[in-house]
């Protein structure tokens, strides 16, 4: 195939997606299904760098890849596997964590970000050489773009950096395919329906804030039409000083389809009720067959395993020859 070729990873760190992880990064990477020649994978050994519990991380991530095919991924048009089903992610990873410098290391914000969060008892080591096992993770498929948002573009800078290294240390041949970000839009941003001047975040959203995919339809009616908004009546786009009702219109749009000023001509005379009842509708029609096709795949254990089993063995044969070429350049 002649389409660039993309990789991109979610972590399976809680039973459902919420509607922030659709429409910030899955709706789009399933259109990138037939532009590009995508590689995406539930990232299992990026979860344990905090402590997990097994059951609980094996249940979720196969939830995660149940819930990843109910909103539209393909395994006939991508290669959608399991990140510790490809036993190269870790060993590439052990040789990026010898390319990289530890001063460059300790330059990541997200690291320092988190880590400052945990404090330093509680935070491990894997946590420090995660973007490290990221760069292996992107350089195994010599991919030529990374779909992530604006808050993983330094990761993508190392890789860039490391990937060069590599190439030049290694030489004269390059080993390595030196990608650049594939920055999602921000317009794609979903807010926390109780504070809506903050993302929605599976660790920072209120339970009312946060629209899981998998909640029954009427739970997240009711989160919808107590959706907090502002003391105006007017249903009108303005981020600013209607945030709230800006997230509502920014949602109803995403999943209609139809645009925000449409929404905005069809909310006239109408209030703010209106607009949240509508959308608690909408939401959920549009959500009633992603959550059909991801309870198909969890009824059907052996289904998924097909699936599963077909995804790592695609991504190994990609995997393992970029491997054997590092392993050889290397002297091993
Ligand atoms: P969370 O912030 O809930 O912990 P993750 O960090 O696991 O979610 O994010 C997984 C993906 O979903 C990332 O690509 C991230 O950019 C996207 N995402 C998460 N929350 C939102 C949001 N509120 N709006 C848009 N995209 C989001
Ligand atoms: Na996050």
């Amino acid at each position: 195939t002649d389409r660039p070729r993309v990789l991109s990873g979610i972590q399976p760190t809680s039973g459902s997606f919420h509607l922030g992880n659709y429409l910030g990064a899955v709706r789009q990477w399933v259109a990138l299904q037939d532009s590009h020649d995508a590689y995406y994978m539930v990232v299992d050994l990026h979860a344990i760098t905090v402590e997990q519990d097994p059951a609980t991380l094996r249940a979720n991530t196969r939830a995660s890849v149940a819930q990843l095919l109910g909103m539209g991924l393909d395994p006939e048009r991508c290669t959608l596997f399991v990140q510790s089903h490809v036993p190269e992610h870790a060993q590439l990873g052990w040789v990026m964590n010898c390319m990289a410098g530890f001063g460059e290391a300790a330059r990541m914000t997200q690291f320092k970000d988190k880590s400052a969060k945990q404090g330093s008892d509680r935070t491990t080591v894997g946590l420090f050489t995660y973007p490290i096992l990221q760069v292996a993770d992107i350089l195994l498929y010599q991919a030529d773009q990374v779909p992530v948002g604006e808050d993983q573009r330094q990761h993508v800078e190392l890789t860039r950096d490391l990937a060069e290294r590599f190439n030049h240390r290694y030489g004269p041949q390059p080993t390595f395919t030196v990608p650049s970000p594939y920055i999602l839009k921000e317009t794609a941003k979903v807010f926390d329906l109780q504070d809506p001047t903050a993302k929605m975040s599976k660790s920072a959203s209120s339970a009312k804030g946060l629209v899981n995919l998998l909640d029954e339809p009427r739970v997240s009616a009711k989160k919808f039409r107590s959706a907090v908004t502002d003391t105006g009546t007017v249903v009108s786009f303005d981020e600013k000083e209607k945030p709230g009702v800006s997230n509502l219109l920014g949602i109803y749009s995403a999943i209609s389809g139809r645009s925000v000023a449409e929404l905005v001509e069809h909310f006239e005379g109408k209030m703010y009720g209106a607009l949240k009842t509508e959308l608690a509708d909408a939401f959920s029609e549009w959500v009633a067959p992603i959550q059909e096709r991801t309870q198909a795949y969890l009824d059907d254990p052996a289904a998924l395993d097909e699936v599963l089993a077909r995804g790592a063995e695609k991504a190994r044969s990609v995997a393992s020859e970029t491997l054997a070429t590092v392993y050889d350049r290397i002297g091993f």
